[in-house]
């Protein structure tokens, strides 16, 4: 927890998308401030699975973070704001289109506060051009950058991938975006604004579906399982690699919904696997075959090639197709079910589900930290209450008095209506 240690962040970020990019930021040791409203983010009641106690959806985004409630509606608030603005690096928010402005800290006026301040924002569509003023969510980014007219069958229904490519993925970019302006406020004091777009990401996540759209304008797509002739837009193609090397999910003993194992048949592994495949199936010379002797005819057979890795597998459970696999180094993997991941020894092993407490909860797991930085090892944390840390950061970070946080909650500055007074 040593690369951002002196690091401090005003994150005022809600639901996913935000909470995402400043849970890896705490997680690379930024002492993260969560500025929730007086009712907190919605996410801590949403999906709640057990009464009253913060949902997994809040507690699995936010490990790490202390929380301060302000109400930005009171002038009270906006003041403790401005101020806690004064003493952070970065400052982050996911708000609809023009929140932040509406209550009164555009980003000029927060770089005006601190010109050395560095701002994250994450909207569906950006501050520009006719979708500027649109909410989003998760798949309503998915549907707009590309992602599910590219995902599923041809004759069915366009789909949503189950990865959070909308949300989590943009958080990714903003962690990059804000790690990059830091580094041009260290060099030259001043801060900037960054900019992540919901939709922008996921057409940046989709970045090989490009390439496949102009290559149509030359003719069809050879390595599709799928039709291509005279498409003008890329095709959704079920489970096709979607890369040089052809690809599919292949079904495995006993047939459950999960029994499948991804197989790519590499360029350079088809000659070993006919020669293990092949006298299974009473087709010693499999690898002879003209059919799919070279990659332009298994290409071109690949319904055919699928269709006979599938009879072999008939026989074998996803894992043990991938011990057949592994030794002959065809690159492969058993579709994993979340059961399957949360009791795998290598997801153990490499801290990616881990337990932790609650007061409100007690044990229950979050997944783990994916960037593994030699020197700066995570401790992951549980998330915080609403309003846990709300007096230790006004007293630590904003040096406030106990006389002057009283004054400020009777005004009404951390709750949503002021504190009665006798
Ligand atoms: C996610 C989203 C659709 C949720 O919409 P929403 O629940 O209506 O929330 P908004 O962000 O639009 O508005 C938040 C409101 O809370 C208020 N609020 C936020 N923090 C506050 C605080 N500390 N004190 C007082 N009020 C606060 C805002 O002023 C705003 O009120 P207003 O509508 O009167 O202006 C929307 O925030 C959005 O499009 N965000 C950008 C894209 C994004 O990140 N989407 C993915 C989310 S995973």
């Amino acid at each position: 927890m040593e690369a951002l240690k002196d690091v401090r962040i005003l994150d005022m970020t809600h639901v996913q998308a935000g909470p995402t990019c400043s849970q890896l930021l705490a997680w690379m040791g930024a002492d993260v401030i969560k500025l929730e409203p007086p009712h907190g983010d919605a996410t801590r009641g949403q999906l709640r699975d057990i009464p009253n106690a913060d949902s997994l959806y809040f507690t699995m985004l936010n490990c790490n973070k202390r929380s301060i409630t302000v109400n930005m509606k009171s002038p009270e608030g906006k003041q403790v704001f401005a101020d806690l603005v004064k003493k952070c690096d970065i400052i982050m928010e996911n708000f609809g289109p023009g929140v932040l402005d509406r209550l009164g800290f555009t980003w000029e006026k927060i770089h005006e506060i601190n010109p050395r301040i560095v701002m994250g924002s994450i909207k569906g569509f950006g501050s520009s051009g006719p979708y500027a003023d649109f909410k989003a969510y998760e798949n309503v980014a998915q549907a707009m950058g590309g992602a599910m007219s590219t995902t599923g069958v041809p004759d069915g229904p366009p789909f949503v991938t189950g990865a959070q490519i909308g949300d989590s993925g943009t958080g990714l970019h903003l962690a990059i975006g804000l790690l990059a302006a830091l580094h041009q406020r260290n060099r030259t004091g001043k801060g900037q604004y960054v900019e992540v777009a919901m939709m922008d990401g996921v057409m940046n996540l989709c970045r090989v579906k490009w390439r496949d759209h102009q290559r149509l304008t030359r003719g069809p797509l050879a390595e599709y399982s799928v039709p291509t002739e005279g498409l003008k837009a890329t095709p959704r193609a079920g489970n096709d690699s979607g890369g040089g090397q052809l690809g599919n999910a292949i079904k495995c003993k006993p047939g459950g919904p999960d029994d499948y194992i991804y197989v790519v048949v590499q360029e350079a592994v088809w000659e070993a696997l006919a020669n293990r495949i092949g006298p299974e199936l009473g087709m010693p010379g499999l690898a002879q075959d003209p059919r799919f002797a070279t990659i332009g005819e298994r290409r071109k057979n690949q319904n055919e090639m699928w269709a006979l890795i599938t009879r072999f597998a008939a026989n074998y459970t996803k894992r043990e197709f991938m011990a057949i696999l592994n030794p002959l180094d065809v690159p492969c993997g058993p579709i994993m079910s979340t059961e399957d991941l949360a009791n795998d020894e290598h997801v153990r092993g490499r801290e990616m589900y881990v337990e932790l407490d609650h007061p409100q909860r007690g044990k229950w797991w979050n997944v783990g930290m994916p960037i593994k930085l030699s020197d700066s090892p995570t401790k992951i944390e549980r998330s915080p209450l609403l309003g846990e840390h709300t007096e230790e950061i006004l007293k630590e970070v904003l040096g406030y008095s106990g006389e002057r946080i009283e004054k400020l909650r009777s005004a009404g500055a951390f709750s949503a209506t002021p504190k009665k007074t006798a």
